[in-house]
């Protein structure tokens, strides 16, 4: 039995920040954003969007009122949680109308969450072939006004239904996690932005992937060439391309080009949004099911998810026949297109203010889901 992705979209904030907005008001030159860090623009949400709401208007986009019966787990995987005990999954499920008799749990660590929340959903589909899971990818990444993690900042979330005999993607069982403990990157309870070492999160990042794909190549018997493309977690676009240019170093012009072009199509839409944590390589699996000519279901797809702190996970998956007729490209690049263009002053508001759940507050959103006040701690949703 197959099982895999059988919907999947995102959502991202409708505002955002040029990136050579950002560049001339810290007086770097733009290149640095959009050669050497790899990025255009950069999501940024209004104080009426939290985790819970893009992640609602991510999941609403594709779920069926058939599949809401049959959904009897829900999993969010994040790493910008607004509760140290109660789940976003819990009132997740309540604002997607998921049917009671289900699990609704919160995952985390760091980025690789959304493949930890992927895989026990994939598993759960498996031992239950009736069930369906639904698995929520969603962070607001951001590092902070002047910080050296300023320029990867980003918001949104990215959700996946998961069946058996998927429509889009089966997910194969082999799989190899690693998990090291390393402080590249990790923010302590109640620290407002997280605690980072740059170059040190950079070479982590690099030696796990070239860790975990050898070792994932030994155990299976596979080689570069068994894969048509090699996505990656995308913090910032430059990112995968240097783990994917240390792989390719040694590797024949030509076979090298074909994995560059393909992580080209990965990342364009990473471009335009910046990280979403959880959600990036998801993200990117997106953009590259949108843009690349058609996949064969024989052409394999590997997977390299990564968490500072850290665990990564090599996986493979192929398309099914037919799956772009259930892809929303055009959709996707629409959301995009009509997004808010921000002035630097209107960013630096935006980085500011922070929701405080302490002080009672009320907003005004016309997006699908959005958070309508915050009452005594309480968060309240509309739709
Ligand atoms: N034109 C073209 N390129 C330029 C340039 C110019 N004018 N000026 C600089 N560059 C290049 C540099 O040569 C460098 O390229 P290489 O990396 O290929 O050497 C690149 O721009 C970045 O320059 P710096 O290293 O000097 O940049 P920085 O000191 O500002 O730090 C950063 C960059 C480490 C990514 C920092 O933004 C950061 O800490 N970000 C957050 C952490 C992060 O995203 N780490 C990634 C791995 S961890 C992870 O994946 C989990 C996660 O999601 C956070």
């Amino acid at each position: 039995m197959n099982v895999g992705i059988d919907q999947i979209s995102f959502y991202v904030p409708q505002m955002y920040l040029d990136m050579i907005d950002l560049a001339q008001a810290r007086n770097v030159d733009p290149n640095k954003y959009l050669i050497g860090i790899g990025q255009e623009k950069m999501a940024i949400n209004p104080q009426s969007q939290d985790i819970i709401t893009l992640g609602a208007n991510a999941a609403e986009k594709i779920l069926t009122a058939q599949d809401k019966e049959q959904i009897d787990l829900v999993i969010v995987g994040t790493e910008s949680s607004i509760d140290e005990s109660k789940a976003s999954a819990v009132i997740l499920h309540r604002l997607l109308g998921i049917q009671p008799y289900a699990r609704a749990i919160e995952v985390k660590e760091a980025c690789y969450a959304g493949t930890a929340a992927l895989q026990m959903a994939v598993n759960h589909v498996r031992l239950h072939p009736e069930s369906k899971a639904l698995v929520i990818a969603t962070d607001i990444a951001r590092y902070g006004l002047n910080s050296g993690g300023e320029p990867t900042q980003g918001a949104g979330a990215v959700a996946m239904l998961i069946t058996k005999e998927p429509r889009i993607l089966v997910i194969e069982e082999k799989t190899l996690a690693l998990t090291k403990d390393v402080y590249d990157f990790w923010r302590p309870t109640n620290q407002k932005y997280p605690l980072v070492d740059g170059p040190l999160s950079n070479s982590t990042y690099i030696n796990a992937f070239s860790d975990v794909f050898t070792a994932y190549n030994q155990k299976y018997q596979q080689s570069l060439t068994d894969y048509k493309a090699l996505l990656f977690h995308i913090p910032y676009t430059k990112m995968g391309r240097k783990a994917l240019n240390h792989l390719l170093e040694n590797v024949d012009e030509a076979i090298a080009k074909e994995f560059i072009d393909n992580y080209e199509l990965s990342i364009r839409y990473s471009r335009q949004i910046g990280n979403l944590y959880t959600g990036s390589l998801y993200l990117g699996l997106i953009s590259y099911l949108d843009h690349v000519a058609t996949l064969k279901p024989e052409d394999t797809i590997g997977l390299f998810s990564y968490g500072s702190g850290m665990v990564g996970e090599f996986f493979q998956a192929h398309v099914v026949e037919g799956y772009q007729k259930h892809l929303h490209t055009t959709q996707n690049q629409e959301t995009l297109n009509k997004r808010h263009r921000l002035t630097f002053a209107e960013y630096e508001t935006c980085l500011n203010e922070h929701l405080d759940p302490s002080i009672d507050q009320v907003f005004t959103d016309e997006t699908r889901f959005s958070i309508e006040k915050v009452e005594n701690h309480i968060r309240y949703y509309k739709k």
